[in-house]
């Protein structure tokens, strides 16, 4: 094939192939192959700081040779603190400077309002918003409905899409966070194909890399998701940039969840927790008391867990239901739960506890809108089913700990530790503790642990 043939490439995921077709190999989208002419060579952008020689080792930029660990140069203060104790966490311990971050999450979640209030948490550092989606204007009426921005501010607006304007805008005024909302309005003027297609975002974000480094700035990439909650435009963004952050929740909740996905500064999986207000985001310091506030006494199918979410443990709610179905194919359905876990849970607890779920619906449900998808938090589900199964209410006065195997057995989770003290926190009496747990442990006082080996054990204990 000849190569200037023209080629066609996924809009969700990059694959390229050779003919048009209405489903992509690659990612089983459809519609999604749109045609490419081949691009000319990208000319690699030249920064004006170093135009101008401010690098010392010249043309090529900043040490273009192997160097010695001990040679590498650190830089004095390399993570900037926002006092945010939900972002700080989520952020790997500060913003680290030199770092591109993408900031994804369904429209209306709250990024834009995310961003802005960077405006409140950085004082004293001056702030590039590029705004490719909003007017300055609009972004000026929601700055001061959230209190952002008084006299003095070192808060700068640009309503630009061209990555090359925002490049020489961010050359010049040097700033210590680069804000771009978002990665899917920006343009390169050199390529041929719409603003939010493959090559554009992943051009963009190329060219925004290379000034991230080199500015060492801080720089958010605001990004959408499509509907099935993947970001959009070329999977490779995520592995361009340093930090991947998905801020989710239901938008029908107040509560919005800031999660690392991936983080080359710091853990994975850390979670921030705020409350969407009037007046802006609300940093919440311990969510376990609002995933527990509504939580039913005496109700058959509730038990509490206990979730650790990077370095945090996080006490949740589960509730389940089980009820006789009119279908000869019973329905199962789990929010906040994946439903393939909750089916081997249903095939132990038949197989080990004889409770034969073949003729009930069941439905589960995490409290809060929380996804939970540690192991750890088998055993509470486990429980909540039987529990509703038997129409008997499970001690709600017990955090549940523990991975269930096929056997029914329990098995050792990792941490348990800062779990138990997060319960005893809470004023929770007791935690059922796996068995394979209990060498070493230090309970905290007023906490009563229940060592347990087998699922049926815990049922007869909690039921
Ligand atoms: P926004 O940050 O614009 O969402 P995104 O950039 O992710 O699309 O805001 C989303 C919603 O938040 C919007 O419907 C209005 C609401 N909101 C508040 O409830 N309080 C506020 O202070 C602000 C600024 C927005
Ligand atoms: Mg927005």
């Amino acid at each position: 094939m000849s190569n200037d043939a023209p080629r066609f490439v996924c809009q969700n995921c990059g694959h390229v192939a050779h003919k048009w077709m209405g489903k992509c190999p690659e990612c089983g989208a459809w519609n999604s192959l749109a045609e490419r002419q081949p691009e000319t060579e990208v000319k690699a952008r030249v920064p004006q700081k170093r135009r101008e020689g401010a690098f010392s080792s010249g043309e090529d930029g900043p040490a273009r040779r192997p160097q010695r660990l001990s040679e590498v140069e650190m830089s004095g203060e390399t993570r900037l603190k926002t006092g945010v104790a939900e972002l700080d966490r989520v952020m790997g311990g500060g913003i680290t400077r030199g770092a591109l971050s993408l900031i994804a999450g369904a429209p209306g979640i709250g990024k834009s309002t995310l961003m802005t209030e960077l405006g409140k948490y950085l004082p004293g550092r001056k702030l590039l918003y590029v705004t490719g989606e909003e007017s300055a204007r609009q972004v000026k009426l929601r700055a001061g409905r959230l209190g952002v921005g008084s006299e003095g501010d070192d808060l700068l607006l640009f309503a630009e899409t061209n990555v090359e304007a925002v490049a020489d805008a961010a050359d010049e005024a040097d700033p210590d966070v680069l804000i771009v909302d978002s990665i899917q309005t920006l343009f390169r003027p050199d390529l041929e194909s719409a603003p939010g297609s493959v090559s554009q975002v992943r051009e963009s974000a190329a060219t925004l890399r290379r000034l991230t480094k080199e500015l060492e700035c801080a720089t958010f990439l605001v990004g959408h998701v499509t509907k099935k909650g993947a970001i959009a435009g070329p999977r490779v963004l995520e592995h361009m940039v340093d930090t991947v952050l998905y801020f989710e929740g239901d938008r029908h909740h107040a509560y919005r969840i800031l999660r690392t996905v991936k983080n080359r500064f710091g853990a994975a999986h850390e979670i921030g927790v705020f409350e969407m207000r009037e007046g802006g985001l609300r940093p919440v310091e311990n969510p376990s008391e609002i995933f527990l506030a509504e939580r039913g006494y005496g109700v058959s199918g509730s038990t509490v867990v206990c979730s650790l979410e990077g370095t945090r443990p996080i006490l949740v709610e589960i509730q389940a239901l089980a009820s006789d179905s009119r279908y000869s194919t019973p329905e199962r359905t789990a929010t906040g739960f994946a439903q393939r876990r909750l089916q081997m849970l249903l095939a132990v607890l038949e197989k080990r506890a004889g409770l034969s779920f073949s003729d009930h619906d069941l439905f589960l449900n995490v409290a809060g809108g929380v996804t939970l998808d540690e192991p750890a938090v088998d055993l509470g589900v486990a429980v909540a089913c039987a529990s509703s199964f038997r129409d008997i209410p499970a001690n709600t006065g017990a955090v549940l700990i523990g991975e269930v195997g096929l056997g029914g057995e329990v098995r050792s989770v990792g941490r348990v530790e800062p779990r138990l003290r997060e319960a005893e926190k809470l004023g929770f009496e007791r935690a059922v503790v796996p068995e394979g747990n209990r060498d070493g442990l230090a309970v905290p006082d007023g906490l009563e642990v229940v060592f347990c080996k087998r699922l049926t054990g815990v049922l007869e204990a909690v039921l």
